[in-house]
């Protein structure tokens, strides 16, 4: 391979991934009105999110979406399927651990992945419950 095919790759490869992130950060799916939601930066930079609707009750539908790597992808998405059909105080009890079980053997360098979705769940929670506190008054 020449060095001209190498540099024509390489700038297509860069461009498919550049297309790709573009896409899924604008056009990715999105709750409107969430009941409970959280946005993220871990300091590993990359971001999290996770809204969920509440009906009688109980957790109806979730929304994740990360700008990081396929580790974080696969936390932050477990998190919102355990959130799934959960009474919202029930939340308190998804940790990092439930996530790992759910994601499975994490590499050591990626465990602040799972740490970081827990904290978004949690956030999530935190803000339903403060939303609830407002409309009770
Ligand atoms: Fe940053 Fe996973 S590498 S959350």
């Amino acid at each position: 391979m020449s060095l001209v095919q190498f540099a024509v790759l390489f700038l297509f490869l860069v461009g498919f991934v550049s297309v790709w992130y573009l896409f899924n950060y604008f056009f990715g799916p999105r709750m409107d009105d969430p009941d409970g939601y959280a946005r993220v930066a871990g300091n590993c930079g990359d971001t999290m999110e996770i809204g969920f609707k509440v009906e009688q009750g109980r957790i109806t539908r979730t929304h994740h979406w990360t700008d990081g790597c396929s580790v974080s992808g696969q936390c932050v998405e477990s998190a919102a399927r355990l959130a799934m059909d959960k009474k919202p105080e029930e939340l308190e009890k998804i940790t990092m651990i439930s996530i790992m079980d759910q994601v499975g053997q994490l590499p050591d360098t990626h465990l602040h992945c799972a740490q970081l979705a827990e904290t978004t769940l949690h956030k999530a929670l935190a803000d339903y419950r403060k939303k609830e506190t407002l409309s009770i008054k």
